[in-house]
């Protein structure tokens, strides 16, 4: 009984986050409220009075895996009294539907009313059936999160933007998420210096889109003329002196030249962009209202490689869209070879409830997905492999960050160029940057010795 711990006590909280690192800072900031309201947040599902999912709807089945997760947490549950929550894009989509779909869950919390956890926990633990929240944000909340619920102690994700406007055909996020929403710039530049004081060493700047960033007010940006103001952050963020700055995910449309210069003029500022292209063909990509055709998105990366200092470029592609041709996916492949992507995230078309692209015959057969993401893959491995080799004898710097889960004597991190790097070396040197001499490539990695 919740009288006899103590509601605003003792009562224990288990978090599982699946999903993008939106999720994973937003589990972040949850963690930071709840523990503030004197909840403990523990590791073992069984033990907690509280197991919170965070959860992900990008394609069918991380949305089927929540359902599934149900499950096997009712099955293996020690206390008939454990709440069961749904947090995050399944229950921003499906609402109050999820108690339906699954009666052993007494908590729908949607993607902006993670503020508002504690609260909606007390009154399920009070024994109010089914208590749901899809809110917004209220007004002037801030993201406030504890360094020690940080996924990382070396590496940290700042948001500066939530939502988003774009609507491709295909995506669920703008219904999950809501419309695109800047954190305000002072603020944004407030939390990275506060995590350069306690020591971190690289930030991710994160959002569905972040080169769309516009907050309401400018204060903090410095002015550069005609820049957009996602450059202006950038160069704003560098000059706070945090070691590494990366950020994820670019929009093609608004990934303007000043990005570049701004990277060109600041070394802190990573040599990595990710910007997924979908599609190689026109008239899918316009199928998939994505704002641009091939060879706008080809411009785009003509001025990343001509920058100063080699940029990897990472993406996304999607195969099997409503009505894809093997000529386009053909299309979509030359795209592959002419970008010399670093590395590439290859997804199934899944037809998602409400999307628009969901009201178009899904007309590709699984085995077709499935031979053209092999396809596509394969067309990847030749191009990676030629620009891994490329590094061989180069030295990279790397963050390192815990010992390598194949052999004990090795380490791992990033690069700044964003790929993994393994080593030889102790344990001291986890949370340092050193700089690694390239000496092996793997499929999706560098192995390199401490220069
Ligand atoms: N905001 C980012 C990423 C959004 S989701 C962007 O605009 O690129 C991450 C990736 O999931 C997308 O880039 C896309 O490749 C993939 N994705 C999104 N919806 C999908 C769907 N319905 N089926 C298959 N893949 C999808
Ligand atoms: Fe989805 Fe497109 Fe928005 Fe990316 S830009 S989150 S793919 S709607
Ligand atoms: Fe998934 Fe929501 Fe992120 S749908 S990819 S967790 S924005």
């Amino acid at each position: 009984m919740w009288a006899m711990d103590g509601v605003m006590g003792k009562a224990s909280v288990y978090l599982e986050t699946f999903g993008c690192q939106m999720n994973v800072a937003d589990a972040e900031r949850a963690a930071t409220g709840l523990r503030a309201a004197g909840y403990e947040l523990i590791q073992q599902v069984e033990e907690a009075d509280v197991v919170l999912l965070n959860t992900c709807s990008v394609r069918a089945r991380a949305e089927a895996k929540v359902y599934s997760r149900v499950g096997e947490v009712k099955h293996g549950q020690r206390k008939n009294s454990q709440l069961i929550g749904v947090m995050g894009c399944v229950a921003q989509l499906e609402g109050e539907a999820v108690f339906d779909h699954a009666p052993a869950v007494g908590l729908v919390v949607g993607t902006r009313a993670t503020d508002r956890l504690p609260l909606l926990i007390e009154r399920a633990r009070a024994g109010e059936k089914q208590v749901s929240d899809l809110g917004e944000r209220e007004e002037g909340e801030e993201w406030n999160v504890s360094p020690v619920e940080r996924h990382s102690p070396y590496i940290a994700f700042v948001p500066i933007i939530e939502g988003c406007n774009k609507f491709c055909s295909y995506c669920i996020v703008p219904f999950s998420r809501g419309r695109e929403r800047s954190r305000p710039a002072a603020e944004i530049i407030a939390e990275v210096e506060k995590l350069k004081n306690l020591g971190y060493r690289e930030i991710h700047l994160i959002g569905q889109n972040v080169n769309s960033y516009r907050p309401r007010l400018e204060s903090g940006l410095e002015n550069f003329k005609g820049a957009t103001p996602f450059s202006r952050l950038l160069r704003a963020v560098a000059a706070t002196g945090m070691e590494r700055i990366k950020f994820t995910t670019s929009f093609p449309r608004d990934f303007h030249s000043d990005i570049v210069q701004a990277i060109d003029e600041n070394v802190n500022l990573c040599n990595w962009v990710h910007l997924p292209v979908q599609s190689g063909s026109d008239r899918v990509l316009r199928a998939m209202r994505r704002g641009h055709k091939a060879s706008d998105y080809l411009a785009r990366v003509a001025a990343i490689k001509n920058s100063r200092r080699r940029l990897a470029l990472t993406s996304d592609i999607i195969v099997g869209f409503p009505g894809e041709t093997t000529g386009e996916i053909g299309e979509t492949v030359q795209l592959i070879e002419q970008c010399e992507y670093d590395s590439l995230y290859i997804f199934k078309y899944s037809p998602r409830a409400r999307t628009p692209a969901a009201l178009l015959l899904d007309d590709i057969s699984e085995e077709e997905k499935a031979a053209r993401f092999a396809m596509v893959e394969e067309a990847q491995r030749r191009v990676q492999k030629s620009i891994y080799n490329n590094y061989i004898g180069t030295s990279v710097n790397v963050l390192v960050e815990r010992e390598s889960t194949r052999s004990a004597s090795d380490l791992m991190g990033h690069s700044t160029c964003h790929k993994i790097v393994n080593f030889r070396g102790g344990k001291d040197l986890i949370g340092k940057t050193v700089d690694v001499r390239v000496t092996e490539i793997k499929v999706n990695s560098l192995y390199g010795e401490l220069v």
